[in-house]
């Protein structure tokens, strides 16, 4: 007598189940989507993880802050030597919580930078720039030098003496690169002098090109991270070179691609 309610609640369950699960299923058979955000969140990451691997994602978050703060911060500002000031002026003081928006995007700038040398200095001493991870590296040292570009370039933005003259320090000190130096700085200033041009160039560089190329750099980044798995701790049992010589055939200090679908990173 109480199995046939229960097998009702059951049936109806299947049935709820199927429901929910259906868009996730046609998105699935369209795209194989689903199975890659589920390879992404149940892949293998080595045992001992700790606070240290989690700079990257740190500044991750940094960014995306960034990103979004800057995207409110556009919609008020003026990129224009007779407005810049003031529109900075009445986003601080009179938009609703300008201050706030102003204020993360000006200290998470820092945030940001700080965070990318934690997070190249524990890959560098956890060896994780070696083989097979160069090229991660790599587009590292390109991350690296775009942030601190959209930090050059954001410093100009406010218009005001601080301003000014820090990026007629920081195109001067270009200006006496070898070579290229008379080019970039002359490119970067727009003019013989700083002026309207280069206000607006700075603001095409800072919101447009620059954060362009830092996510798609970032979606290269990641694509590595997760192919080549994480490097373990140098203090793990599993960094011995006896272990990871075994394990990945002769390579010391590596732990072993994961395939999709396959056994992971371990
Ligand atoms: C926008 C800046 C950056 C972001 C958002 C970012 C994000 C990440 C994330 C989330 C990871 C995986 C987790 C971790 O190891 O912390 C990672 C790994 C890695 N990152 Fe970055 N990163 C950035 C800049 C850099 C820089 C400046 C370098 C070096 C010059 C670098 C080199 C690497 C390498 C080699 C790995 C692989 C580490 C491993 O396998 O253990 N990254 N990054």
């Amino acid at each position: 007598m109480a199995t046939a309610p229960a097998r009702r609640r059951t049936g109806r369950r299947a049935q709820l189940e199927q429901v929910a699960l259906y868009p996730l299923d046609w998105l699935e058979e369209r795209s194989g989507l689903v199975g890659g955000v589920k390879y992404f969140l149940f892949r293998k990451v080595p045992r001992d993880i700790g606070w240290f691997h989690t700079l990257g994602s740190a500044t991750l978050t940094a960014f995306l802050v960034q990103a979004i703060t800057g995207v409110v911060l556009a919609m008020y500002y003026k990129p224009d030597p007779a407005s810049a000031y003031e529109s900075i002026q009445h986003i601080t003081n009179d938009v609703t919580l300008g201050w706030l928006v102003r204020g993360m995007h000006r200290w998470g700038a820092s945030v940001f930078i700080i965070l990318m040398f934690f997070h190249m200095a524990r890959v560098f001493l956890f060896g994780a720039y070696k083989y097979p991870r160069e090229l991660n590296w790599i587009i590292g040292v390109l991350l690296l030098v775009l942030g601190m570009a959209e930090g050059f370039t954001g410093y100009l933005l406010p218009w005001d003496q601080t301003a000014y003259w820090a990026t007629v320090v920081g195109i001067n000190l270009n200006g006496t690169a070898p070579f290229l130096g008379p080019f970039l700085a002359e490119f970067l200033q727009g003019g013989a002098a700083i002026g309207p041009d280069t206000l607006s160039k700075f603001y095409s560089l800072h919101m447009l090109v620059i954060p362009g190329a830092i996510m798609a750099l970032i979606g290269l980044h990641l694509y590595l991270v997760i192919r080549l798995g994480v490097t373990p701790s140098p203090w793990a049992k599993e960094s011995a070179p006896e272990a990871s010589q075994q394990r990945s055939g002769g390579r010391a200090g590596l732990v072993r691609p994961g395939r999709r679908g396959g056994n992971g990173g371990e």
